[in-house]
């Protein structure tokens, strides 16, 4: 019994000590979750239609435009303070420069907002350049808070 409770305060010590995101989750393995969905859904759903590779349907990129919307609003949850350890491609500039990766994070969104409506309206002469801008956004980030 003590063996067991001495082993329960170690493993509760280590929780104490790890960081947690405010729902509970790892922060690290919730935001490389999110981050598969960007690569599965901007990456081979959007970018390959972009590139040609795939047939532009109308609705199927809005909806894919869409779930980037709702995407784009979870990664930064999950950057707590004390979560640069481990298998993580964030530099520290995530911790140390906080205002600045808000400030990358919100005009992200703010330009994913803006495809999702161009994909709305259909037209591929305003999706393009609405796709590119929102791409943008993602390499400026990355730039500066993420080792490739
Ligand atoms: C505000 C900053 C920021 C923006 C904007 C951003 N990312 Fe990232 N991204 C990161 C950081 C930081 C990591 C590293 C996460 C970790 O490992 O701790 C990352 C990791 C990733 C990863 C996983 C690692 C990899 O290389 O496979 C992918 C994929 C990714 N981002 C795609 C995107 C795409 C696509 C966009 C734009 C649609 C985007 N990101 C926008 C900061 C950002």
């Amino acid at each position: 019994m003590r063996v067991v409770s001495s082993l329960l305060a170690a493993v509760l010590a280590t929780v104490a000590f790890s960081a947690v995101a405010a729902d509970g989750k790892d922060p690290l393995e919730a935001r490389k979750a999110v981050f598969k969905e960007y690569k599965k859904v901007f990456g081979q759903g959007m970018g390959a239609v972009m590139k040609g590779e795939k047939p532009y349907n109308k609705d199927e990129f809005a909806a894919l435009a869409a779930q980037m919307v709702d995407l784009s609003k979870q990664p930064w949850q999950y950057f707590p303070a004390g979560s640069d350890k481990g298998k993580t491609e964030s530099r520290p500039e995530v911790w140390t420069k906080p205002a600045e990766f808000k400030k990358a994070a919100d005009e992200h969104q703010v330009l994913i907002a803006k495809l999702a409506d161009a994909a709305k309206g259909g037209d591929l002469a305003q999706i393009r350049p609405a796709f590119g801008a929102a791409q943008k956004t993602c390499k400026a980030c990355h730039e500066v808070f993420k080792n490739d």
